[in-house]
This record gives structure tokens, C-alpha cells and sequence, in this order.
């Protein structure tokens, strides 16, 4: 696991941007893993920038995403599917039907995961999987307990994640109550994971997840368990991170850092 300090959540969320278009050019068939919450708004935000300024080209690129609620159907604006239109699916060059996401709304909601997991595979796999952390240390809706090496499956949420979820919805009875995610050995499957975080809230979990005892309890913490894990931070999120100067140490002196300095 590599740990990358930025100073604010703007720079912060510029190089995760960065890291995903350099992928991109790349290779333009990546096989892109996606994440929702409040945090990625900003990186969609740049990567539809690039798109526009810089001629960013999606026109190839597969799309995953780790989650979606049960019960809300793709075009609810509380739906991630509605999330990822907002904000990067309708303003770029992305093939519609490259684009995947749980389907919530299955009648048979278990066989849905194991076709979710099944694409993956037809596709080849995970290249770049972007993640976030929830407050209690989920990444996806890998709730507390989640085995390390689930699969994609149905996961009830826990009131921690359902009222933090619950600005979105206005009213915390309408947050539903469970989700489709892919497992955590799902994620782990991925050949890179990059992990974004930022503001003094999260500083807790992102110590924990970094620095703390590999634990069911905390999803994130099975990154330190991955080959290519990146972690990236800004200083508030990073304010409790022991190994601090370590990190920007990294980040100032290795080779494959300085285009990003
Ligand atoms: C939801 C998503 C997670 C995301 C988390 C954090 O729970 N399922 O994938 O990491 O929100 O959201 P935020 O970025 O708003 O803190």
C-alpha cells in the first residue's frame, strides 16, 4: 500500500483524476471500477473537464460500479446508476452499454449478483478500481464483518451508513435498508485499487484502515492485503496517520511520483 498526502481534498481528488486518465490513455479499454459518495463528485468533476479540454477518451473504456441499493429502480435520482449519469456518464463519450451497475430492482436478487460477478470475469477483470471509505471503514457497502473474501451479494447497511446516507434522501425512512455490492475479495481482485479520501472526519477510519490490525470489522483495512494499493489523502484525512512523513517522503523522491509533484 502506497500513501499519497495532497494538501487539500482539490488536489487530493486532481491526481486520483489524473492516475484514472493516465490509465485511460493508457490502455483506452480499461476496465474502470467506480464509486459513488460525496468525495468522488469532485474527481468526476475533473475527469468530465479532461474530457472536454484535453479530449479525454472514454469511447472504449468499461465501466463497474461496487454498488446500488435494493428496492430503487435506475432512473430513481437516489439510484447510483441516476448518480453516475449526474455526474460523469452523460457528459462524456462512454458507450451506455458499457456501463454496469447492480441491478437492485431483480426479482431474484442473488442469481443478479453472481451475473454481476460473471460480467466481471467476461470482461477480464477489474483494472483500476476506485474506491471510498465510509465512516465505519466500508468500502463499497462492505459493512462491519463483511468476510474478506466475499463475493458480490446483498448487504443490509448498518444505521451508521443508512443516516449518513440519509441528506441524500431528505427523509432517513426513504434510505433503503440493504444494497448489491461487490465483495471485498471482489474488489481485492482488481489489479489496482485507489482509494480516495479527505476532510477531518474521515482522519479516524483512514488511520485505522491504513495503519490498523487487518479486521472483518473494518472492510478497508483488507487494501493492506493488496499488491497495488493506492491511498490517496489530504492532510486532514491524513492528520492521523502515524507514518506521515514517510509517505510524503515517498511522494517527493520516487521516480514514479514526479509527474505528479
Ligand atoms: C457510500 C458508498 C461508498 C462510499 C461512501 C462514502 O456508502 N457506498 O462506496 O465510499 O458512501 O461516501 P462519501 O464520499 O460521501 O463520504
Amino acid at each position: 500500500m502506497e500513501v499519497i498526502i495532497q494538501q487539500d481534498a482539490e488536489a487530493a481528488s486532481l491526481l486520483v483524476a489524473k492516475l484514472i486518465a493516465k490509465a485511460l490513455r493508457e490502455n483506452p479499454f480499461l476496465v474502470l471500477g467506480l464509486a459513488t459518495g460525496g468525495t468522488m463528485e469532485a474527481v468526476y468533476a475533473h475527469l468530465v473537464r479532461m474530457h472536454k479540454e484535453e479530449g479525454l477518451d472514454f469511447s472504449l473504456c468499461r465501466t463497474f460500479n461496487l454498488d446500488e441499493y435494493v428496492g430503487l429502480p435506475p432512473d430513481d435520482p437516489n439510484s447510483y446508476r441516476q448518480y453516475m449519469q449526474r455526474h460523469l456518464f452523460s457528459h462524456v463519450n462512454i458507450n451506455p452499454r458499457m456501463t454496469h451497475l447492480p441491478n437492485g430492482m431483480a426479482a431474484d436478487l442473488d442469481r443478479e449478483c453472481d451475473e454481476y460477478e460473471k460480467l466481471i470475469k467476461r470482461f477480464g477483470g477489474v483494472d483500476l478500481q476506485l474506491l471510498g471509505i465510509g465512516r465505519d471503514g466500508h468500502i463499497g457497502f462492505n459493512e462491519p464483518l463483511s468476510a474478506l473474501l466475499s463475493r458480490t451479494r446483498v448487504k443490509a447497511l448498518t444505521p451508521t451508513t443508512v443516516a449518513q446516507n440519509a441528506i441524500y434522501f431528505g427523509d432517513p425512512h426513504k434510505v433503503p435498508r440493504r444494497a448489491i455490492t461487490m465483495g471485498v475479495g471482489t474488489i481485492l481482485d482488481a489489479r489496482r485499487c485507489l482509494l480516495l479520501a479527505t476532510g477531518a472526519h474521515k482522519a479516524e477510519i483512514v488511520a485505522k484502515a491504513v495503519e490498523g490490525p487487518v479486521t472483518a470489522m473494518i472492510s478497508a483495512t483488507a487494501l493492506q492485503l493488496h499488491p497495488k494499493c493506492t491511498v490517496v489523502v489530504d492532510e486532514a484525512a491524513a492528520s492521523k496517520l502515524q507514518g506521515h512523513e514517510y509517505y510524503r517522503w515517498i511522494f517527493q523522491t520516487e521516480p514514479e511520483w514526479a509527474e505528479f509533484r
